[in-house]
């Protein structure tokens, strides 16, 4: 029996949708535990794209699938993926998806604070996806947090949101020099919501329970990663929630004796969406034709995302904070046609050699990448399915990855579609 955790260990998009709809095959069980609609998770399957934000990427191969305690859920783009999914004949009835009680509700003054922060801070700003996502676990911590449990009870909600609101009406009137909100509209607009929602509500951690008790195994979906983790990334250029692979006890409700594997994902080099530092970013061609042969756009903003060389320093910080028993190296086939690749392996810091991630963003901010060269390769790996296939170059660039992180490689990704990978040793089966 495996129950395994898949998280990403670099700024996010490293392409674990893709990953989790693969191993979800032999899943029984998928679930969510962290973030909320600021992820953007692509599959490709026979040549149709399929976007998720909320509902975990397992969806795609017909398993049970969880939105954990953990998360933040905007029920309008819950209902809004719930149509677009079951309008491309995608099973989403209230067996297949199962919301926690526990899990917090994005209401339309988290998003109004969202923006109104970003803009108050001008270059300061973090660069967030204006979903909502920091206002809501804000209130998850300050324990005005409305969840899924008070949404199903109306007069609770109510009073609930009736008392809320008028802090963050005075909040947003008198601080930020924003709109206010008006009562009434909200809570006819949840009711809706309420309406639609409650059959999925559940007693996550329970199902998850009776299931894995009846020989189910369990895969467990991360969003963002491992350096937008809010205690370990490069605060506070970060989300808000805990990435980590131990989270996703915590924003399951499963405990951690049952976890047996941790797959961290690797994209072959680097990409961050906003602000924050990235030593090895590139800003030169070789960056610009990363970023175009990646299509490096983000699925939730449309932004273009920043681009760089791998760095295994923050492979190495990743390995260690998830305990990571394995990797599954994505978009290895973008790197294809560039006479070098690069791995940075260390920062030089004023002189001194750092080989672990530095806490302090000055620090960060003025670290080089020092790097190490591998020859490049110019065929197109993307039909390959044996790693033994793969160019001499491309073995060479994967073994040193596995070697500098001292990880092994299970999979690796050679292009978006479910079916272009090399599984070396898959965690479910192997
Ligand atoms: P996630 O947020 O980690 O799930 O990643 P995203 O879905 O936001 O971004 C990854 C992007 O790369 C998506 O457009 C995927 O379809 C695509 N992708 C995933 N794996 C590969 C791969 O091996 N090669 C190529 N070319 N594209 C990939
Ligand atoms: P997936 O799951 C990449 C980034 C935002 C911003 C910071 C804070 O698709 O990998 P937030 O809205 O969360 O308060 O924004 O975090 N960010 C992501 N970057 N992939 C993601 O998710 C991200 N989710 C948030 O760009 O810099
Ligand atoms: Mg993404």
């Amino acid at each position: 029996m495996s129950n395994i955790v898949i998280v990403g260990t670099q700024w996010g998009d490293e392409g674990k949708g893709k990953v989790v709809d693969l191993l979800a095959e032999h899943a029984d069980m998928v679930v969510r535990f962290q973030g909320g609609n600021n992820a953007g998770h692509t599959m490709v399957v026979e040549g149709e794209q399929f976007i998720s934000h909320l509902v975990p990427s397992g969806i795609l191969q017909g398993k049970t699938c969880f939105i954990g305690n953990g998360l933040v859920v905007d029920p309008a783009v819950l209902l809004e993926e719930i149509d677009y999914l079951s309008s491309k004949g995608v099973d989403l009835s209230p067996d297949k998806l199962k919301i926690s009680e526990k899990a917090h509700l994005i209401m339309p003054y988290h998003q109004a604070i969202d923006h109104a922060r970003e803009r108050m801070k001008g270059d300061k700003k973090i660069g967030t996806t204006g979903r909502g996502i920091g206002p809501c676990y804000e209130d998850k911590a300050t324990r005005r947090g409305v969840r899924f449990v008070e949404l199903l009870s109306q007069a609770v909600f109510r009073e609930k949101v009736a008392t809320i609101l008028e802090e963050k009406n005075f909040y947003l009137k008198h601080y930020m020099d924003a709109e206010t909100l008006d009562l009434e509209p909200i809570l006819a607009e949840y009711s809706g919501y309420a309406e639609r929602l409650a059959p999925y509500v559940a007693n996550v951690s329970v199902v998850l329970s009776d299931g894995m008790q009846a020989g189910g195994q369990v895969l467990f979906e991360g969003a963002q990663g491992t350096h937008l983790d809010i205690d370990h990334g490069t605060y506070p250029y970060v989300t808000s929630s805990s990435t980590v692979a131990g989270n996703a006890c915590s924003g399951s409700g499963v405990g951690p004796g049952k976890i047996t594997d941790i797959i961290g994902i690797v994209k072959a080099y680097t990409t961050r969406v906003g602000e924050g530092p990235f030593p090895s970013e590139l800003f030169d061609d070789v960056g610009d034709a990363i970023q175009q042969k990646g299509v490096e756009f983000g699925a939730t903003t449309g932004r273009k995302r920043r681009c760089g060389w791998l760095d295994t320093v923050i492979l190495e910080n990743a390995a260690r904070l998830n305990s990571l028993s394995g990797l599954a190296i994505t978009k290895l086939d973008v790197l294809g046609g560039l006479d070098e690749v690069k791995i940075c392996t260390a920062y030089d810091y004023e002189g001194q050699r750092l080989e672990h991630f530095p806490t302090d963003l000055n620090v960060l901010a003025a670290c080089k990448p020092i790097y190490e060269s591998h020859p490049g390769w110019a065929e197109d790996i993307s039909g390959i399915r044996e790693f033994e296939a793969l160019p001499e170059n491309a073995r060479k660039y994967l073994e040193r990855i596995q070697e500098l992180a001292e990880t092994p490689i299970q999979i690796v990704s050679v292009g978006p579609g479910r079916d272009e990978t090399i599984v070396l040793d898959n965690p479910y089966t192997d």
